[in-house]
């Protein structure tokens, strides 16, 4: 493969859309979550926030353990939170089935990935758009998952970070060398138009708040990013 040709990096696998709750009416968050499943979406992306991590607050185990019931979608619990150990077990009797966690929360990101396995579910690593792609390898072997930052973690709504994009491309081949089944998902001014690129740099699981909820017509907007996903958009 050239350095300019990215095709080899492009999965062959369905692309997987999760809505991040962040972006719904929280005052109607379970009629929110139901449209959300009823238009196509995959997973639940659940973003939890506790105002040091990160400079915002959102919800914790108890919004997630009353959703739970409402749906059959996975639950992809996305934790901006440190320390994350002594809350892992809450989030999952809340129900969730991926706890995504960040390296940069702590200095024990190996035993808490165990733990989270331990606890029977996947297992990803998140990364902050100032950490290095290389900073996975030594934990590569408990993820499931690696959800990449294409804009900092904290708020919806914020503009992609293109300088991501190497990063992507960078992992993917870092996952193809291990032989194994680990998605590469993205979270952060996910649209239509940037879904094409990081895609095209090896992504193949897209979370997206504002460009699904903040669209009238929920299940064209995931077609829109499933659709420029996987090739098949308008010219
Ligand atoms: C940001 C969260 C994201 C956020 C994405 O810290 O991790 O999941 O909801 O929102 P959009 O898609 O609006 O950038
Ligand atoms: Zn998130």
């Amino acid at each position: 493969m050239s350095a300019t040709d990215t095709s080899a990096l492009r999965s062959s696998r369905r692309v997987i859309v999760a809505p991040s709750l962040l972006a719904a009416d929280f005052g109607r968050a379970a009629d929110e979550v139901a449209a959300v499943e009823a238009a196509g979406a995959d997973w639940l992306h659940l973003d939890v926030m506790d105002g040091h991590f990160v400079p915002n607050l959102s919800f914790g185990p108890q919004l997630i353990k009353a959703l739970r019931p409402r749906t059959r979608m996975t639950f992809d619990v996305h934790l901006m939170i440190a320390p994350v150990d002594q809350y892992l077990a809450a989030f999952a009797e809340a129900g969730a089935d991926h706890i995504n966690l960040h390296i940069e929360a702590g200095p024990n990101t190996h035993r808490s990935l165990q733990v989270v396995k331990s606890l029977g579910l996947k297992a990803g690593i998140a990364l902050n758009p100032a950490t290095m792609a290389e900073a996975v390898a030594p934990v590569l072997d408990l993820a499931d998952l690696i959800l990449v930052m294409t804009v900092n973690p904290g708020f919806g709504g914020q503009s992609f970070l293109h300088s991501q994009l190497d990063k992507i491309a960078r992992l993917r081949r870092m996952v193809a060398a291990t032989g194994r089944d680990i998605r590469i998902v993205v979270d952060g001014g996910i649209d239509p138009a940037t879904a094409r690129l990081v895609i095209e740099a090896g992504a193949d699981t897209l979370v997206a708040g504002t460009s699904i909820f903040a669209q009238p017509d929920y299940a064209a907007a995931i077609a829109a990013l499933r659709g420029d996903a996987t090739g098949r958009h308008a010219a």
